[in-house]
Protein backbone atom coordinates (compact mmCIF):
# COMPACT_ATOMS: atom_id res chain seq x y z
CA UNK A 1 0.00 0.00 0.00
CA UNK A 2 1.30 3.80 -0.57
CA UNK A 3 1.33 5.73 1.91
CA UNK A 4 -2.12 7.44 2.88
CA UNK A 5 -3.98 4.69 0.74
CA UNK A 6 -7.21 3.31 2.57
CA UNK A 7 -7.31 -0.37 2.52
CA UNK A 8 -10.96 -0.07 0.13
CA UNK A 9 -8.47 1.75 -2.42
CA UNK A 10 -5.78 -0.97 -1.97
CA UNK A 11 -8.31 -3.66 -3.08
CA UNK A 12 -9.94 -1.51 -5.63
CA UNK A 13 -6.19 -1.12 -7.78
CA UNK A 14 -5.98 -4.74 -7.06
CA UNK A 15 -9.34 -5.82 -8.42
CA UNK A 16 -8.32 -3.20 -11.26
CA UNK A 17 -5.74 -5.08 -12.53
CA UNK A 18 -7.63 -8.39 -12.07
CA UNK A 19 -10.52 -7.11 -14.46
CA UNK A 20 -7.81 -6.36 -16.92
CA UNK A 21 -6.25 -8.89 -19.30
CA UNK A 22 -3.11 -7.11 -20.82
CA UNK A 23 -1.78 -6.59 -17.36
CA UNK A 24 -1.24 -9.99 -17.14
CA UNK A 25 1.11 -10.13 -19.67
CA UNK A 26 2.75 -6.90 -19.93
CA UNK A 27 3.75 -4.30 -17.63
CA UNK A 28 1.75 -1.77 -19.20
CA UNK A 29 2.19 1.83 -18.34
CA UNK A 30 1.07 3.71 -21.49
CA UNK A 31 -2.64 4.91 -20.34
CA UNK A 32 -1.46 8.45 -21.69
CA UNK A 33 -1.01 6.75 -25.19
CA UNK A 34 -4.17 4.66 -25.04
CA UNK A 35 -5.01 2.48 -21.38
CA UNK A 36 -6.10 -0.64 -21.31
CA UNK A 37 -9.40 -2.10 -21.58
CA UNK A 38 -10.82 -3.75 -18.75
CA UNK A 39 -13.39 -6.73 -19.71
CA UNK A 40 -16.87 -4.93 -18.61
CA UNK A 41 -15.94 -2.12 -20.71
CA UNK A 42 -15.62 -5.09 -23.71
CA UNK A 43 -18.26 -6.74 -22.69
CA UNK A 44 -20.27 -3.33 -22.42
CA UNK A 45 -19.36 -3.03 -26.29
CA UNK A 46 -20.30 -6.45 -26.96
CA UNK A 47 -23.58 -6.42 -25.71
CA UNK A 48 -24.33 -3.51 -27.81
CA UNK A 49 -22.96 -5.49 -30.85
CA UNK A 50 -25.27 -8.80 -30.18
CA UNK A 51 -27.87 -6.65 -30.13
CA UNK A 52 -27.07 -5.19 -33.78
CA UNK A 53 -26.59 -8.89 -34.56
CA UNK A 54 -29.77 -10.48 -33.31
CA UNK A 55 -32.34 -7.15 -33.60
CA UNK A 56 -31.14 -4.91 -36.47
CA UNK A 57 -29.75 -1.52 -35.81
CA UNK A 58 -32.96 0.10 -36.59
CA UNK A 59 -35.39 -2.50 -34.67
CA UNK A 60 -37.32 -0.40 -32.14
CA UNK A 61 -35.43 -2.15 -29.53
CA UNK A 62 -32.07 -1.07 -30.90
CA UNK A 63 -33.03 2.45 -31.40
CA UNK A 64 -34.08 2.73 -27.97
CA UNK A 65 -31.23 1.52 -26.51
CA UNK A 66 -29.09 3.70 -29.02
CA UNK A 67 -30.83 6.73 -27.38
CA UNK A 68 -30.65 5.69 -24.41
CA UNK A 69 -27.16 4.77 -23.86
CA UNK A 70 -26.28 8.49 -25.61
CA UNK A 71 -28.21 10.25 -23.03
CA UNK A 72 -26.08 8.48 -20.59
CA UNK A 73 -22.72 9.38 -22.37
CA UNK A 74 -23.45 13.18 -21.76
CA UNK A 75 -24.91 12.47 -18.17
CA UNK A 76 -21.29 10.72 -17.53
CA UNK A 77 -19.65 13.10 -19.24
CA UNK A 78 -21.03 15.75 -17.53
CA UNK A 79 -19.93 14.33 -14.29
CA UNK A 80 -16.65 13.08 -14.79
CA UNK A 81 -16.15 17.28 -15.53
CA UNK A 82 -17.45 18.07 -12.12
CA UNK A 83 -21.49 17.93 -12.98
CA UNK A 84 -22.01 20.02 -15.78
CA UNK A 85 -25.55 19.80 -17.52
CA UNK A 86 -25.61 16.62 -20.40
CA UNK A 87 -26.89 19.86 -22.90
CA UNK A 88 -23.11 21.15 -22.62
CA UNK A 89 -21.71 17.85 -23.63
CA UNK A 90 -21.16 16.94 -27.22
CA UNK A 91 -20.08 13.40 -28.49
CA UNK A 92 -16.74 13.29 -30.86
CA UNK A 93 -14.84 10.82 -31.78
CA UNK A 94 -11.60 12.27 -29.99
CA UNK A 95 -10.01 15.28 -28.02
CA UNK A 96 -8.41 16.73 -31.92
CA UNK A 97 -12.25 16.58 -32.73
CA UNK A 98 -13.18 18.50 -30.04
CA UNK A 99 -10.59 21.10 -30.17
CA UNK A 100 -10.99 21.35 -33.93
CA UNK A 101 -14.64 22.38 -33.14
CA UNK A 102 -13.90 25.04 -31.06
CA UNK A 103 -10.79 26.41 -32.80
CA UNK A 104 -12.44 26.79 -36.39
CA UNK A 105 -15.53 27.62 -34.80
CA UNK A 106 -15.04 30.69 -32.85
CA UNK A 107 -14.44 32.68 -36.00
CA UNK A 108 -10.85 34.01 -35.71
CA UNK A 109 -9.91 37.06 -37.71
CA UNK A 110 -6.71 38.82 -38.63
CA UNK A 111 -4.79 40.21 -35.50
CA UNK A 112 -7.07 38.07 -32.91
CA UNK A 113 -4.45 36.86 -30.76
CA UNK A 114 -4.06 33.06 -29.52
CA UNK A 115 -1.97 32.02 -26.94
CA UNK A 116 -0.80 28.05 -26.32
CA UNK A 117 2.40 26.49 -24.61
CA UNK A 118 5.72 24.73 -26.02
CA UNK A 119 4.24 21.90 -24.33
CA UNK A 120 1.26 20.86 -26.42
CA UNK A 121 0.58 17.95 -28.66
CA UNK A 122 0.19 18.32 -32.36
CA UNK A 123 -3.94 18.64 -31.79
CA UNK A 124 -2.94 21.58 -29.63
CA UNK A 125 -0.17 23.55 -31.44
CA UNK A 126 -1.67 22.63 -35.06
CA UNK A 127 -4.85 23.53 -34.82
CA UNK A 128 -3.75 26.84 -33.97
CA UNK A 129 -0.82 27.02 -36.53
CA UNK A 130 -3.86 27.29 -38.90
CA UNK A 131 -5.08 29.66 -37.11
CA UNK A 132 -2.59 31.86 -38.16
CA UNK A 133 -1.46 30.65 -41.49
CA UNK A 134 -4.98 31.03 -42.51
CA UNK A 135 -6.69 34.21 -40.84
CA UNK A 136 -4.04 35.69 -39.73
CA UNK A 137 -4.13 35.55 -36.24
CA UNK A 138 -1.41 36.28 -33.72
CA UNK A 139 -0.21 33.24 -32.08
CA UNK A 140 1.91 33.22 -28.67
CA UNK A 141 3.75 30.13 -27.56
CA UNK A 142 5.04 30.08 -23.97
CA UNK A 143 8.00 28.26 -22.85
CA UNK A 144 7.19 26.32 -19.47
CA UNK A 145 10.16 24.16 -18.44
CA UNK A 146 8.95 21.38 -16.89
CA UNK A 147 10.57 21.79 -13.66
CA UNK A 148 8.62 25.27 -12.93
CA UNK A 149 6.64 25.55 -9.74
CA UNK A 150 2.82 26.32 -10.68
CA UNK A 151 3.68 30.09 -9.37
CA UNK A 152 6.71 29.90 -11.73
CA UNK A 153 4.65 28.37 -14.80
CA UNK A 154 1.88 31.36 -14.01
CA UNK A 155 4.80 33.51 -14.12
CA UNK A 156 5.50 33.07 -17.26
CA UNK A 157 2.34 32.61 -18.50
CA UNK A 158 1.12 36.28 -17.41
CA UNK A 159 4.46 37.21 -18.63
CA UNK A 160 3.77 36.22 -21.81
CA UNK A 161 0.05 37.94 -21.93
CA UNK A 162 1.24 41.34 -20.60
CA UNK A 163 4.19 40.59 -23.67
CA UNK A 164 1.79 40.51 -26.19
CA UNK A 165 -0.30 43.01 -25.32
CA UNK A 166 -3.83 43.71 -26.09
CA UNK A 167 -6.87 41.32 -25.54
CA UNK A 168 -6.25 37.17 -25.64
CA UNK A 169 -8.95 35.70 -28.15
CA UNK A 170 -8.12 32.16 -26.77
CA UNK A 171 -5.71 30.09 -24.94
CA UNK A 172 -5.32 26.54 -26.10
CA UNK A 173 -3.93 24.27 -22.64
CA UNK A 174 -3.27 20.80 -22.56
CA UNK A 175 -3.81 21.35 -18.28
CA UNK A 176 -1.17 18.24 -18.25
CA UNK A 177 1.86 18.33 -20.74
CA UNK A 178 1.86 15.31 -22.55
CA UNK A 179 5.48 15.55 -23.28
CA UNK A 180 6.79 16.35 -19.41
CA UNK A 181 3.86 15.05 -17.46
CA UNK A 182 3.21 18.48 -16.45
CA UNK A 183 0.08 20.06 -14.08
CA UNK A 184 -0.57 23.99 -15.20
CA UNK A 185 -1.79 26.05 -13.20
CA UNK A 186 -5.19 25.93 -14.90
CA UNK A 187 -7.28 27.85 -12.12
CA UNK A 188 -5.31 30.91 -12.31
CA UNK A 189 -4.48 31.00 -16.14
CA UNK A 190 -8.37 30.89 -16.75
CA UNK A 191 -8.49 33.43 -14.15
CA UNK A 192 -6.12 35.89 -15.86
CA UNK A 193 -7.50 34.96 -19.52
CA UNK A 194 -10.75 35.70 -18.13
CA UNK A 195 -9.19 38.91 -17.10
CA UNK A 196 -8.06 39.81 -20.54
CA UNK A 197 -11.30 39.04 -22.18
CA UNK A 198 -10.36 36.07 -23.43
CA UNK A 199 -11.88 32.57 -23.43
CA UNK A 200 -9.92 29.00 -22.34
CA UNK A 201 -9.55 25.65 -24.23
CA UNK A 202 -8.21 22.34 -22.29
CA UNK A 203 -6.91 20.07 -24.21
CA UNK A 204 -8.08 17.34 -22.07
CA UNK A 205 -6.93 14.16 -23.51
CA UNK A 206 -3.73 13.70 -20.36
CA UNK A 207 -6.41 14.60 -17.33
CA UNK A 208 -10.10 12.83 -18.04
CA UNK A 209 -9.49 9.92 -16.02
CA UNK A 210 -6.38 10.81 -14.67
CA UNK A 211 -7.10 13.73 -12.46
CA UNK A 212 -10.23 15.22 -10.77
CA UNK A 213 -11.76 17.71 -13.32
CA UNK A 214 -14.17 20.59 -12.01
CA UNK A 215 -14.49 23.06 -15.24
CA UNK A 216 -17.58 24.75 -12.90
CA UNK A 217 -14.78 25.42 -9.95
CA UNK A 218 -12.23 26.20 -12.62
CA UNK A 219 -14.19 28.51 -14.80
CA UNK A 220 -12.75 27.05 -18.31
CA UNK A 221 -14.66 27.55 -21.49
CA UNK A 222 -14.10 24.59 -23.39
CA UNK A 223 -13.12 21.11 -23.00
CA UNK A 224 -12.07 18.34 -24.90
CA UNK A 225 -11.39 14.63 -23.90
CA UNK A 226 -10.88 10.94 -25.48
CA UNK A 227 -11.98 7.48 -23.88
CA UNK A 228 -9.17 5.59 -24.71
CA UNK A 229 -6.35 7.04 -22.63
CA UNK A 230 -6.57 7.29 -18.89
CA UNK A 231 -10.18 6.67 -18.93
CA UNK A 232 -9.19 3.17 -20.59
CA UNK A 233 -12.49 3.17 -22.36
CA UNK A 234 -12.42 1.94 -26.41
CA UNK A 235 -10.52 3.83 -29.29
CA UNK A 236 -12.94 6.37 -31.18
CA UNK A 237 -15.01 8.11 -28.86
CA UNK A 238 -14.30 11.41 -27.40
CA UNK A 239 -16.17 14.50 -25.74
CA UNK A 240 -16.57 18.07 -25.67
CA UNK A 241 -18.05 20.16 -23.16
CA UNK A 242 -19.10 24.28 -24.53
CA UNK A 243 -20.54 26.01 -21.54
CA UNK A 244 -23.91 27.00 -22.37
CA UNK A 245 -23.98 30.23 -22.92
CA UNK A 246 -20.84 30.12 -25.51
CA UNK A 247 -22.98 27.40 -27.87
CA UNK A 248 -24.34 30.24 -29.80
CA UNK A 249 -20.59 31.75 -30.15
CA UNK A 250 -18.98 28.54 -31.66
CA UNK A 251 -20.34 27.90 -35.18
CA UNK A 252 -20.47 24.32 -36.46
CA UNK A 253 -17.93 23.70 -39.22
CA UNK A 254 -18.99 19.78 -40.30
CA UNK A 255 -22.97 20.31 -40.44
CA UNK A 256 -25.81 17.99 -41.35
CA UNK A 257 -29.58 18.15 -40.39
CA UNK A 258 -28.55 18.36 -36.62
CA UNK A 259 -26.88 21.97 -37.21
CA UNK A 260 -30.47 23.01 -38.35
CA UNK A 261 -33.32 24.53 -36.14
CA UNK A 262 -35.32 24.17 -39.36
CA UNK A 263 -35.38 23.74 -43.04
CA UNK A 264 -37.18 22.62 -45.84
CA UNK A 265 -35.77 21.78 -49.34
CA UNK A 266 -37.01 24.70 -50.98
CA UNK A 267 -34.53 26.87 -49.67
CA UNK A 268 -36.01 27.87 -46.21
CA UNK A 269 -33.29 27.32 -43.09
CA UNK A 270 -32.68 28.25 -39.83
CA UNK A 271 -28.86 27.13 -38.30
CA UNK A 272 -29.16 25.67 -34.83
CA UNK A 273 -27.91 28.07 -32.42
CA UNK A 274 -28.16 27.39 -29.32
CA UNK A 275 -28.68 23.41 -28.93
CA UNK A 276 -24.79 21.21 -28.27
CA UNK A 277 -25.96 18.79 -30.72
CA UNK A 278 -25.38 20.97 -33.46
CA UNK A 279 -21.38 20.06 -33.67
CA UNK A 280 -22.68 16.48 -33.82
CA UNK A 281 -23.60 14.76 -37.37
CA UNK A 282 -25.20 11.68 -38.09
CA UNK A 283 -24.72 8.03 -37.09
CA UNK A 284 -22.00 7.18 -34.20
CA UNK A 285 -20.81 4.15 -32.92
CA UNK A 286 -22.60 3.14 -30.12
CA UNK A 287 -21.01 0.33 -29.17
CA UNK A 288 -18.39 2.40 -27.68
CA UNK A 289 -20.68 4.98 -26.26
CA UNK A 290 -21.56 1.31 -24.41
CA UNK A 291 -18.16 0.98 -23.40
CA UNK A 292 -16.88 4.68 -22.58
CA UNK A 293 -20.27 4.71 -19.95
CA UNK A 294 -18.65 1.48 -18.06
CA UNK A 295 -14.99 2.64 -18.02
CA UNK A 296 -16.01 6.59 -16.86
CA UNK A 297 -18.58 4.80 -14.37
CA UNK A 298 -15.54 2.60 -12.66
CA UNK A 299 -13.31 5.33 -12.56
CA UNK A 300 -15.88 7.74 -11.22
CA UNK A 301 -16.97 4.93 -8.55
CA UNK A 302 -12.95 4.43 -7.43
CA UNK A 303 -12.83 8.13 -7.14
CA UNK A 304 -10.88 10.56 -9.27
CA UNK A 305 -9.03 12.12 -6.17
CA UNK A 306 -7.79 8.50 -5.02
CA UNK A 307 -7.00 7.51 -8.87
CA UNK A 308 -4.66 10.89 -8.84
CA UNK A 309 -3.29 10.29 -5.31
CA UNK A 310 -1.72 6.86 -6.63
CA UNK A 311 -0.69 7.54 -9.54
CA UNK A 312 1.39 10.61 -8.51
CA UNK A 313 2.55 8.18 -5.15
CA UNK A 314 4.02 5.87 -7.64
CA UNK A 315 5.67 8.57 -9.78
CA UNK A 316 7.04 9.84 -6.28
CA UNK A 317 8.56 5.78 -6.32
CA UNK A 318 9.78 5.73 -10.15
CA UNK A 319 11.55 9.10 -9.15
CA UNK A 320 13.31 7.77 -6.78
CA UNK A 321 13.78 4.52 -8.26
CA UNK A 322 14.97 6.05 -11.76
CA UNK A 323 17.25 9.04 -9.87
CA UNK A 324 19.65 6.44 -8.81
CA UNK A 325 20.53 5.15 -11.97
CA UNK A 326 23.92 6.43 -13.46
CA UNK A 327 23.23 8.07 -16.68
CA UNK A 328 19.27 8.57 -16.36
CA UNK A 329 17.98 12.29 -16.14
CA UNK A 330 14.24 12.50 -14.93
CA UNK A 331 12.83 15.33 -16.76
CA UNK A 332 9.31 15.30 -15.16
CA UNK A 333 8.48 17.34 -12.01
CA UNK A 334 10.46 17.13 -8.90
CA UNK A 335 7.59 19.08 -7.28
CA UNK A 336 4.77 17.20 -5.63
CA UNK A 337 2.51 20.43 -6.79
CA UNK A 338 3.12 19.42 -10.70
CA UNK A 339 3.85 15.62 -10.27
CA UNK A 340 1.41 13.93 -11.96
CA UNK A 341 0.57 10.11 -13.06
CA UNK A 342 3.56 10.63 -16.21
CA UNK A 343 6.93 9.90 -15.58
CA UNK A 344 9.61 10.75 -18.08
CA UNK A 345 13.19 10.41 -18.38
CA UNK A 346 16.32 10.25 -20.27
CA UNK A 347 19.17 8.25 -20.84
CA UNK A 348 22.64 9.89 -21.72
CA UNK A 349 23.96 8.51 -24.96
CA UNK A 350 20.72 6.69 -26.29
CA UNK A 351 17.65 7.16 -28.50
CA UNK A 352 14.39 7.42 -26.06
CA UNK A 353 12.49 5.43 -28.92
CA UNK A 354 15.60 2.62 -28.94
CA UNK A 355 15.22 2.59 -24.88
CA UNK A 356 11.45 2.21 -25.36
CA UNK A 357 11.84 -0.61 -27.96
CA UNK A 358 13.97 -2.59 -25.72
CA UNK A 359 11.70 -2.02 -22.65
CA UNK A 360 9.11 -3.44 -24.60
CA UNK A 361 10.99 -6.82 -26.72
CA UNK A 362 13.27 -7.26 -23.23
CA UNK A 363 10.47 -7.18 -20.43
CA UNK A 364 7.13 -6.45 -22.22
CA UNK A 365 6.92 -2.88 -20.69
CA UNK A 366 4.67 -1.01 -22.87
CA UNK A 367 5.60 3.21 -22.96
CA UNK A 368 6.36 5.49 -25.44
CA UNK A 369 9.21 8.20 -26.04
CA UNK A 370 8.61 11.83 -26.92
CA UNK A 371 10.71 13.10 -29.50
CA UNK A 372 10.31 16.73 -28.21
CA UNK A 373 13.13 15.92 -24.99
CA UNK A 374 14.59 12.54 -26.51
CA UNK A 375 12.53 11.29 -23.25
CA UNK A 376 10.93 7.89 -22.62
CA UNK A 377 7.58 8.18 -20.83
CA UNK A 378 6.06 5.88 -18.52
CA UNK A 379 2.50 6.03 -17.68
CA UNK A 380 1.91 5.27 -14.18
CA UNK A 381 -1.89 4.78 -13.81
CA UNK A 382 -3.52 3.26 -10.32
CA UNK A 383 -3.51 0.07 -11.38
CA UNK A 384 -0.09 0.06 -12.21
CA UNK A 385 2.11 -1.26 -9.18
CA UNK A 386 6.08 -0.60 -8.15
CA UNK A 387 6.96 -3.83 -9.44
CA UNK A 388 6.33 -2.60 -12.71
CA UNK A 389 8.55 0.19 -11.77
CA UNK A 390 11.43 -2.15 -10.98
CA UNK A 391 10.97 -3.70 -13.79
CA UNK A 392 11.30 -1.16 -16.38
CA UNK A 393 13.87 0.19 -14.26
CA UNK A 394 16.16 -2.83 -14.21
CA UNK A 395 15.70 -2.98 -18.21
CA UNK A 396 16.86 0.53 -18.19
CA UNK A 397 20.09 -0.58 -16.55
CA UNK A 398 20.43 -3.41 -18.76
CA UNK A 399 20.16 -1.01 -21.76
CA UNK A 400 23.16 1.23 -19.96
CA UNK A 401 25.00 -1.45 -19.16
CA UNK A 402 24.88 -3.89 -22.43
CA UNK A 403 23.88 -1.22 -24.95
CA UNK A 404 20.75 -2.04 -27.14
CA UNK A 405 20.88 -4.44 -30.36
CA UNK A 406 20.90 -2.59 -33.92
CA UNK A 407 18.06 -5.20 -34.86
CA UNK A 408 15.72 -4.37 -31.71
CA UNK A 409 12.07 -4.09 -32.95
CA UNK A 410 10.52 -0.58 -32.93
CA UNK A 411 7.94 -0.61 -30.21
CA UNK A 412 5.86 2.04 -33.04
CA UNK A 413 5.60 1.35 -36.42
CA UNK A 414 7.30 3.88 -38.72
CA UNK A 415 3.82 4.44 -39.93
CA UNK A 416 2.64 5.34 -37.16
CA UNK A 417 4.91 8.06 -36.56
CA UNK A 418 4.43 9.98 -40.11
CA UNK A 419 3.25 13.28 -39.02
CA UNK A 420 2.69 12.32 -35.52
CA UNK A 421 5.19 15.63 -34.79
CA UNK A 422 6.87 15.75 -31.74
C1 LIG B 1 -2.15 16.27 -24.96
C2 LIG B 1 -2.77 15.48 -26.08
N1 LIG B 1 -3.68 16.08 -26.86
C3 LIG B 1 -4.30 15.42 -27.86
C4 LIG B 1 -3.98 14.11 -28.13
C5 LIG B 1 -4.71 13.41 -29.22
O1 LIG B 1 -5.83 12.78 -28.63
P1 LIG B 1 -6.99 12.14 -29.48
O2 LIG B 1 -6.46 10.91 -30.09
O3 LIG B 1 -8.07 11.87 -28.48
O4 LIG B 1 -7.41 13.16 -30.49
C6 LIG B 1 -3.04 13.44 -27.36
C7 LIG B 1 -2.68 12.06 -27.66
O5 LIG B 1 -1.68 11.54 -27.25
C8 LIG B 1 -2.43 14.15 -26.29
O6 LIG B 1 -1.53 13.57 -25.50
Amino acid sequence: MTDGETANEHQRWIEWREQTPALREYAYMNSGFAGPERIAVHAAMRRRFDLELLHGSTSRRALEDRYELADRYRTVMGQLLGGVSPDEIAITGNTSEGINIVVNGLGMQSGDRLITTAVEHGSGIVPAYYQRERNACELVIVPIDSQDSLGEAMESFAGALAAAGGSVKLVILSEISYSTGQLLPLNAIVEETHRRGGLVLVDGAQTAGHIPIDVIESGVDFYAFPSHKWLCGPDGLGALYVREDLIPLVAPTKVSGRAAAEYDLEGGFEPEREKITKYELTTTATALIAGTIEAAEWYLDSGPEAVFERARALNRYADRRFSRIEGVTVVSPHHDATRTGLFCFTVDGLEAADVNAFLQQEAKVVCRSVAQFNSVRLSLHAFNTEAEIDRAAETVERAILEGIPDDVEPAIPPQLLAGAGA
